[in-house]
């Protein structure tokens, strides 16, 4: 059992929790019950009031801490399960049931609060205890738009952070881990450009003919060239782009991690598409595909974590396919230390590879 002084995920996380992060889709967020999230191993209870108004406060009651998430919302407050004491939205405690009337005795007695901010169907929290929020949460694209259409997977993977978005950028391991059910070993060489900027690593293969899904011959009939872009945003986004032709017809998956503890993340995945007439049979067809093929994933990446966790300290031998990984770990790692770590230098590679 980890020991009081011992620090949380959080404390150590240097500049990557001055971002905003999932904790929860809107539609999680029912009018009257509380939704626990843990990020970064603290845990929040998030709650909506009868205005539709959200609040993240931390799943503490200032009492003797018993989770706030396990009671229950009366009159636009939380009330905890323990003793019953009683927080409004802005974490003021002010009811304590066995104070009687004595209000008085009550004014400073306060929880947490977090900054909470609702966009693209996601309720964003922001984890900077010291900062103000100076940015946006990551825009999710074409949450809306003409022709475009939309779901989220939510899926708990064992594996950090860094891990995924890697696994969710690379390209070798689909001939394996998705075999027959995303792209099919040809051993061609595929070119591409990695590139690292202050804040994003951005890919771009050079493979017009590539063909992705089993479905591809019913959605690309006329062999429009496909442009394919794998691109990272600090901290924990990934977007994979898929468009056919002059954007006739494409495919996007947006995958923003939360990270829960060290090897335990939550991935909300936004799967959006424009696919023509094909898009009223993929609204059927598209999120069993996509739960197929992150399963396999979510296998991969819990073996893999597991040896991580064995061996204690990563050793990786990496080729030019790797690259991208090595980038993304820069500057993962340059924000988690910046006391030790020069800021990662902006740089362009081309790269070959075989699938
Ligand atoms: S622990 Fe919450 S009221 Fe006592
Ligand atoms: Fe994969």
């Amino acid at each position: 059992m980890k020991s009081l002084s011992e620090k949380l995920m959080i404390e150590s996380s240097g500049l990557i929790k001055n971002y905003w992060y999932a904790a929860a889709r809107s539609t999680d967020l029912k009018k009257g019950k509380p939704v626990k999230a843990v990020i970064m191993e603290l845990p929040i209870v998030l709650w909506r009031n009868s205005k539709g108004d959200i609040a993240a406060m931390i799943d503490r009651c200032n009492h003797r801490n018993a989770p706030l998430s396990e009671g229950k919302i009366e009159n636009d407050c939380i009330v905890c399960p323990y003793h019953g004491w009683v927080y409004n939205e802005k974490g003021q405690c002010v009811n304590i049931p066995s104070e009687g009337p004595n209000t008085d005795r009550i004014p400073n007695k306060k929880v947490e609060l977090f900054p909470v901010i609702e966009r693209y169907g996601l309720v964003w929290v922001w984890m900077g205890r010291e900062v103000l929020p100076d940015k946006e949460p990551f825009e999710m694209p074409y949450y809306s738009g003409e022709g475009w259409k939309n779901y989220y997977m939510v899926t708990p993977f064992d594996n950090a952070v860094t891990d995924l978005v890697e696994n969710f950028m690379d390209v070798p391991h689909t001939v394996y881990v998705h075999k027959g059910w995303f792209r099919d070993k040809k051993q061609i060489c595929i070119k591409a450009e990695v590139e690292r900027t202050p804040n994003s690593v951005l890919v771009s293969y050079d493979q017009p003919n590539d063909s992705i899904g089993f479905f591809d011959w019913m959605i690309n009939p006329k062999r429009l060239p496909l442009k394919h872009t794998d691109n990272f945003y600090m901290p924990n986004v990934t977007r994979v782009d898929y468009v056919y032709g002059n954007q006739e017809k494409a495919f996007i998956i947006t995958s923003t991690c939360t990270p829960v503890k060290a090897f335990e993340t939550k991935v909300y995945t936004l799967i959006t598409y424009k696919l023509g007439w094909f898009n009223a049979l993929a609204t059927f067809f598209l999120p069993w595909y996509t739960k197929k093929v992150i399963d396999q994933d979510v296998w991969i990446m819990k073996i893999h974590g597991k040896n991580m966790q064995t061996f204690k300290t990563p050793d990786y031998k990496s080729t030019q396919v790797d690259f991208m990984h090595v980038y993304i770990e820069s500057l993962r790692r340059a924000a988690e230390t910046p006391d030790e770590q020069p800021t990662p230098q902006p740089i362009k590679k081309q790269i070959e590879f075989w699938i």
